[in-house]
């Protein structure tokens, strides 16, 4: 087995390499002056079974195309077999054609990396679970539920813990964690009465005296969450946390959870944290580097993934 790391999030595919005791594929991916990608694998991979480490992050394009060109000096060196791990799925948000004129990104996305010579998928947490069906080559949607349940466990009180959707689509993803908790639902109902109006936020579910705890799998302006964190608190919420696989947190996102009434952001390393993000008085970041490194070993012995979350 071979494992070859994107600029993406190298701490992450260190950790991984550090779990399957695997050191990382000597390889440059770098820029020529103009900035395109320069990639060299610089150790024989001829008959391997090789893994590619590359969240699809900020800068989204370039992580891309690192994937892609990767993908292509793998296969031109007659890897055995080249499988995608990508934490974070970027370009998952346009997944279907909710008006005229508008592309389905998440399928375009899915096009290029099956194209360019990937053999098979490892990912965690898709926006949306038949993003799956877009690659025509097998697909691993892992789930960091199981991490994430077990770090609630550590430090909520059970009695009082209610698991929050901030949203009606996020309903189905917030019931799993739930259940895994033996916690009660709560659910967001956000709703724009008239057009040019502001929107209001009605809570289904009783929150009051609890410590509330919002699920979601990507955070990225902050705006969804603080809305969300401020409404369950008008409605008698004890306490807001929030759990959320992807930390995308563009622009003035940790500033804004930092000055919001949110108790604390768990995020995952599927997105290299940012300086702002480490040093953050209210975010915490919980690693997935044995969950995706155990997927990987297992992929590799052609042994059950699925079964990591029996
Ligand atoms: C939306 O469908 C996603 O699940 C998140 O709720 C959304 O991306 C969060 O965005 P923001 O942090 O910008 O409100």
């Amino acid at each position: 087995m071979k494992l070859v790391a994107g600029n993406s999030n190298r701490p992450l595919a260190e950790a991984i390499a550090a779990y399957l005791n695997v050191p990382l594929a000597k390889a440059q991916v770098r820029r020529f002056a103009d900035m395109e990608v320069f990639v060299e694998i610089q150790e024989n991979v001829r008959g391997e079974d090789v893994f590619i480490i590359q969240s699809t992050s900020f800068p989204t394009n370039d992580h891309i195309m690192e994937l892609l060109i990767i993908t292509d000096a793998l296969r031109r060196s007659s890897a055995r077999r080249i499988t995608a791990v990508v934490p974070y799925f970027g370009y998952a948000r346009q997944d279907r054609r909710m008006s005229g004129r508008t592309p389905i990104s998440a399928k375009l996305v899915a096009n290029l990396i099956t194209h360019a010579g990937v053999d098979r998928v490892l990912t965690l947490d898709l926006h949306a679970g038949q993003i799956q069906g877009f690659f025509d080559i097998p697909t691993d949607n892992l789930f960091s539920a199981p991490i994430l349940a077990r770090d609630i466990k550590e430090r909520l009180d059970g009695g009082n813990r209610m698991v929050v959707s901030p949203d009606v689509g996020g309903v189905v993803r917030a019931r799993a964690l739930a259940k895994r908790i033996d916690a009660q639902l709560a659910i967001v109902d956000k709703r724009r009465e008239r057009p040019g109006e502001s929107e209001v936020m009605n809570i289904i579910g009783d929150v009051s005296g609890r410590s509330c705890i919002l699920v979601d799998d990507i955070v990225d302006s902050g705006g969804t969450l603080v809305n969300a964190a401020d409404a369950l608190l008008a409605k008698g919420a004890k306490e807001v946390y929030a759990y959320i696989t992807h930390g995308v947190l563009s622009g003035g996102a940790v500033a804004r959870i930092a000055s919001s009434r949110l108790k604390e952001l768990v995020i995952t390393d599927s997105i290299m944290p940012t300086e702002a993000v480490k040093v953050a008085r209210n975010i915490r970041v919980i690693s997935i580097a044995q969950l995706m490194g155990e997927a990987i070993g297992r992929t590799a012995t052609e042994s059950s993934v699925s079964s990591l979350f029996d």
